[in-house]
């Protein structure tokens, strides 16, 4: 039997060698980026950006507390570098994220003496933020994230403080906030596990209450933190489907493919879980053996198989980082394992699943 590799390295020549050549006229081709790329201190990996994506987020550098440490102290220099490097490659610029429950720094929930502030002074502080971050980089960052991760895996809302000092309607108005700096700005609600139909629900439930009331959402962003096994090209298939079926543009905007085994039985992608290190949960140090590698190759070309399917309401697929060795994978929720979840390997070398998903293009 002819292995799965053998059929992907079968490519024509003039099959287009680049990730967004390949889905041109389908969607736009992301990848998260480093700090460290576009201040110039990874020539490999920006090469690769630069070759190969149309879009970029930023990893981290526009969280609130990388960007706004303290009150009224604004650290916008990476953030600029990041606006400023995709400009120059002519790339479609994602802003991530502007309201959070994780790295947003403690200061924003509190008064002076430490006790939590009350709904009027947290929205002024809402407001402050997103039209002092979106207002900089009015018509040069394309689409926000605008709220991310507001749901629990029930559904309901997340019981974060936002929802806890604001109320429920912290949502819209972050939405009303961000349209209100920048018109003219593609406005994501972003989150994981939407796959799972519970909480794909609440989602559903969510997006249709914001636009009952006139609300700018146009854009779902289904981070894609996806394994080997879950979800399936079915499941994902009825989750961008749900959506589309709103009248919203659907985004993935995370997208990477956990190989290693499961450290926990919850699906999440919950940054502040942890578990700790044992050698079972390590077992590709030395290498991902062929089968494997096959295995992701495989599954990668199923996904973009659905995602060409709905090239109708999506708009973009982002990958979470460019090479293996840059993943948030290699230490979450385990710290220091060797994990394989994207298109290129440690060396910048592109992987089967990098052919996997030009052919499933080509087809
Ligand atoms: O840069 C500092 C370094 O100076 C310091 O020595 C080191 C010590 O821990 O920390 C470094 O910062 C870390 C940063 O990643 C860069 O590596 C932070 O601690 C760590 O919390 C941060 O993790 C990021 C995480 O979000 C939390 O913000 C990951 O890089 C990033 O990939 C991840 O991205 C999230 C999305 O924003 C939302 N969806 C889930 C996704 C994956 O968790």
């Amino acid at each position: 039997m002819i292995g799965f590799l053998a059929f992907v390295s079968a490519i024509p020549a003039s099959a287009p060698a680049t990730l967004k050549d390949a889905f041109k006229g389908s969607f736009l081709i992301g990848a998260a980026v480093s700090a460290s790329i576009t201040a110039g201190a990874d020539d490999r990996d920006a090469a690769i950006v630069k070759a190969q994506f149309n879009s970029i987020s930023p990893e981290n550098e526009l969280k609130w507390e990388r960007i706004h440490p303290q009150p009224g102290r604004y650290n916008f220099d990476p953030a600029d570098r990041y606006v400023n490097f995709g400009e120059k490659n002519h790339m479609f610029i994602v802003g991530h994220c502007l309201v959070w429950h994780n790295q947003t720094p403690a200061w924003v929930f509190r008064d002076d003496k430490g006790n939590f502030v009350d709904r009027e002074v947290l929205l002024e502080r809402m407001y402050d933020h997103i039209r002092t971050v979106v207002g900089r980089y009015k018509s040069r960052i394309q689409s926000w994230d605008v709220v991310n991760e507001a749901l629990d895996e029930d559904g309901t809302l997340r019981q974060s403080p936002w929802l806890k000092i604001i109320g429920p309607d912290y949502i819209a108005k972050a939405f009303q906030f961000a349209h209100e700096a920048d018109p003219a700005a593609i406005l994501n609600y972003n989150d994981y596990n939407l796959e799972n139909e519970t909480k794909r629900n609440g989602a559903v439930k969510l997006i249709r209450d914001l636009q009952a009331q006139g609300i700018p959402v146009s854009v779902v962003g289904l981070q894609g933190h996806l394994h080997l096994t879950w979800p399936s090209a079915d499941v994902e298939d009825a989750t961008i489907a749900a959506f589309a079926a709103l009248g919203v543009k659907v985004a993935i905007t995370e997208l990477d493919i956990d190989a290693l085994p499961p450290a926990t039985r919850k699906q999440t992608a919950d940054v502040t879980l942890s578990v700790q290190a044992r050698a079972e949960l390590n077992p590709y140090a030395a290498g991902l053996p062929a089968s494997v590698q096959e295995a992701l190759a495989k599954r990668y070309a199923d996904l973009f198989g659905v995602f060409l399917k709905h090239r109708d309401a999506v708009t973009r697929v982002t990958f979470w980082g460019v090479t293996d060795g840059d993943s948030w994978l290699n230490n979450w929720p385990v710290k220091g394992r060797t994990s394989y979840p994207l298109l290129f390997d440690r060396s910048g070398q592109p992987k089967p699943a990098f052919e996997a998903v030009v052919r499933e293009a080509i087809q």
